[in-house]
């Protein structure tokens, strides 16, 4: 009997545009095809320059197209017929120009329109020189990208073509297929179970239009609820005020105050499986909030008394059956100390550390190096990654927590 490959029955829609990497491709729908899957692929016409469309059609046994509007003869449903049929698109090697057109919404050719017709994941593998990597506009586009759903495959620091040294190198692709195949594949581990995460920062008023914040945009909590709810679980998100859209397919309850976060975390808390506080909610508040805006020089305006705020985790803590209660400790010294005590004074199965003083970690970016740190003082340390993929891991983690149990 033969041997099952992995990506049987799966459409995977390469495609290819007008890098130097574009050879790369060819590997990666030759290692595609050997799994099983089916490989059409789309050149843009400048990916054309690079390599002929032939060799993708010898290695793949399927068409490479390139033209948007021959598709139009060959698919029932014309321009958008490789949309339909693809499970995933993988875009490989990604050019600057197809990540700025596709985060304009612009579908030009028969790639960016299969990309913007498609409702299967998206993948982009970006190949560029190092500088228009880092350029602020391919950054934004790539953080937007990232916000709406889409997945990358991020670029490796190496030589380039050009002679340069730094990030943009195309990941190898074992990489990429690797982690195609981890998305077709991934199993729904967490069906059936409810997990609410908490996201973002809390505000306490100080007066009707200043409040007391933080830095938190609430970027990986939204990664958490997206991630579990991709694997099958029945998520809540329980965010502050977030700096992007929460993602589709969670219930969020947008609260604003700590007080508020609190009400609406305990009131769910018991039914919960896993419970995720990702949220930066404010540790104090203002004592007394002025009716009127304060002005300056009016009596008092310049001293702000605090109060400590209620300790969400720690009550969770506290009221835990058996449920899997997972914290995030954002320090900028002693880091490890400071998160083992957290781990321990707030029940915690796992404590997950950031250091915030990183410029690649922590708050308001994309990526996040993280230690994961277990009761039994294990420690784990996650290498740099984007938030999506650490939050796998995150939930990879309560799962085995939960095995462990018997759960
Ligand atoms: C020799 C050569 C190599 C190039 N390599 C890259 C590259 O690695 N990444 C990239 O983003 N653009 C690269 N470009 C620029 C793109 O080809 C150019 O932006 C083009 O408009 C991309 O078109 P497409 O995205 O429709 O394929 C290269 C251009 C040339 C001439």
């Amino acid at each position: 009997m033969s041997k099952a490959k992995g990506l049987e029955g799966k459409t995977v829609v390469l495609g290819v545009t007008g890098g130097i990497a574009a050879y790369k491709a060819a590997d990666v729908a030759s290692k595609l095809t050997q799994l099983g899957a089916c490989v059409p692929t789309v050149m843009t016409s400048h990916a054309t320059r690079f390599v002929a469309p032939l060799t993708f059609r010898a290695l793949t046994g399927q068409r490479a197209e390139t033209d948007l509007f021959a598709a139009e003869d060959r698919f029932e449903i014309g321009h958008i017929g490789l949309a339909e049929r693809a499970d995933l698109v993988l875009v490989a090697p990604a050019t600057a120009n197809v990540l700025a057109k596709t985060a304009a919404g612009i579908a030009d050719d028969l790639l960016t329109t299969t990309v913007c017709a498609t409702k299967a994941p998206v993948v982009f593998a970006p190949a560029m020189n190092p500088r228009m990597w880092e350029n602020p506009i391919t950054r934004r586009n790539v953080a937007l990208l990232r916000e709406l759903g889409y997945r990358f495959i991020d670029p490796e620091k190496g030589r380039m073509a050009c002679g340069t040294e730094g990030w943009g190198r195309l990941a190898s692709p074992q990489r990429i297929v690797d982690t195609v195949v981890e998305l077709l594949c991934r199993k729904q581990d967490l069906a059936g179970l409810r997990v609410l995460v908490t996201a973002g920062p809390t505000r306490e008023p100080l007066d009707p239009v200043r409040f007391l914040s933080n830095r938190s945009s609430g970027r990986m909590g939204c990664a958490l609820g997206s991630a579990a709810a991709a694997r099958g679980a029945m998520v809540t998100l329980v965010a502050g005020p977030l700096s992007l859209t929460p993602p589709p397919g969670v219930e969020t309850v947008s609260v604003l105050t700590t007080a508020e976060m609190h009400e609406a975390v305990i009131h769910r808390a018991d039914e919960q499986d896993i419970l995720i506080c990702a949220a930066a909610p404010c540790d104090f508040r203002a004592t007394q909030v002025a009716e009127q805006k304060l002005k300056k020089g009016s009596p008092g305006a310049d001293t702000i008394l605090l109060a400590p705020t209620v300790d969400i985790l720690r009550e969770l803590g506290a009221r835990k059956r058996s449920q899997v209660l997972i914290g995030f400790a954002a320090e900028t010294e002693n880091v490890l100390a400071n998160a083992a005590t957290k781990l321990r004074e707030k029940n915690l199965d796992l404590n997950v550390v950031n250091d915030v003083t990183q410029p690649d970690a922590g708050f308001e970016v994309e990526t996040n190096r993280v230690t994961l740190l277990s009761p039994d003082g294990r420690t784990e340390s996650v290498d740099l990654m984007g938030k999506r993929e650490l939050a796998d891991v995150i939930l990879d983690r309560a799962l085995q927590i939960r095995q462990s149990r018997g759960q």
